[in-house]
């Protein structure tokens, strides 16, 4: 029987042939996919906002929200590191405000470690959360919750001096002890650099193939609801058209009166049938 998988035992497999797996998941049945697929790491993204509640950005995600998706996950999947990301302004406010909310997605969410996104500018909180014991996974490049500060979901990293400001990004990160470091949408080649540089292991997301790790969200790659537009996602499946198929089958066969059939039902036995027919056409009260 396969063990659980810890935080050491990820920042163990920096040292291995054997790349790490992670994809996000929201809820129980994706949990238990996930896990019965032998993935290592299950992370309860802030892409909840976007991919499962219709959100534009990651922005408007709660506490609340990630609680909830939490606990769902930790329901469906014990293998796996799970780990809790902390969304928009719960960590931001303060060092106290950050290890009070990682604490939440440990306690009521039931993660094993969470995520943060950012490098020097984050460190102090980074630093407190791991003080506290809890593991704590870094992530820099293309962060989602700066996306305004972007101007859009672009590529960070292609100037020289934006390639070094990540790489000190990650260093810093690597000093004060984070077990592994999301790298997302920057250069292949600053991501070799960066996973060469540092001990911990680099998980890339649009950061091409150099990285200890992959990670993917669960419904690009599935194809949920639909092929995913964007250039650094493979489509490993099309499950958002079988969905689509199998809905549409449904609506028809109620309409044309073909479900339920008589071996979808619970029926009675002749005798109380019989009976309940012969009272059908009196009036027993009044
Ligand atoms: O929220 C998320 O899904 C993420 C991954 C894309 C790394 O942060």
């Amino acid at each position: 029987m396969n063990s659980n998988i810890s935080a050491p035992d990820i920042r163990e497999r920096k040292h291995s042939e054997n790349r790490i797996v992670m994809v996000t998941a929201y809820d129980h049945p994706s949990a238990r996919l996930a896990q019965q697929a032998g993935v290592d790491i299950i992370l309860v993204g802030d892409s909840l906002g976007m991919v499962v509640l219709g959100y534009p950005d990651t922005l408007q995600v709660t506490m609340a929200d990630m609680i909830h998706h939490c606990r769902a996950v930790s329901r469906g999947a014990d293998r796996p590191l799970r780990v809790g990301d902390l969304p928009f302004m719960s960590y931001h406010v303060s060092r106290e405000q950050a290890v009070q909310n990682a604490g939440r997605l440990i306690q009521d969410g039931g993660m094993d470690a969470v995520k943060l996104e950012g490098g020097i500018r984050m460190i102090d909180r980074v630093e407190a959360i791991i003080q506290t014991g809890i593991p704590v996974m870094g992530h820099i490049g293309l962060t989602p919750q700066s996306v305004k500060a972007f101007g859009g979901f672009k590529t960070q990293g292609k100037t020289l001096q934006a390639a070094r400001e990540l790489l000190a990004d990650a260093t810093a990160l690597e000093n004060v002890g984070v077990f592994a470091l999301v790298l997302e949408g920057i250069p292949a080649e600053l991501a070799e650099v960066i996973t060469q540089r540092v001990s911990i292991p680099t998980i890339g997301i649009s950061a091409g193939p150099s990285c200890d790790g992959q990670v993917l969200v669960y419904h690009d790659l599935l194809g949920i609801p639909e092929p995913a537009p964007y250039r650094f996602v493979q489509t490993f499946s099309h499950a958002g058209q079988e969905m689509g198929e199998g809905l549409s089958r449904f609506v028809q066969a109620v309409r044309a009166g073909e479900f339920p059939s008589r071996e979808h039902a619970v029926h009675l036995s002749d005798s109380v049938n019989a009976a309940l027919k012969r009272m059908g056409g009196k009036h027993t009260c009044g």
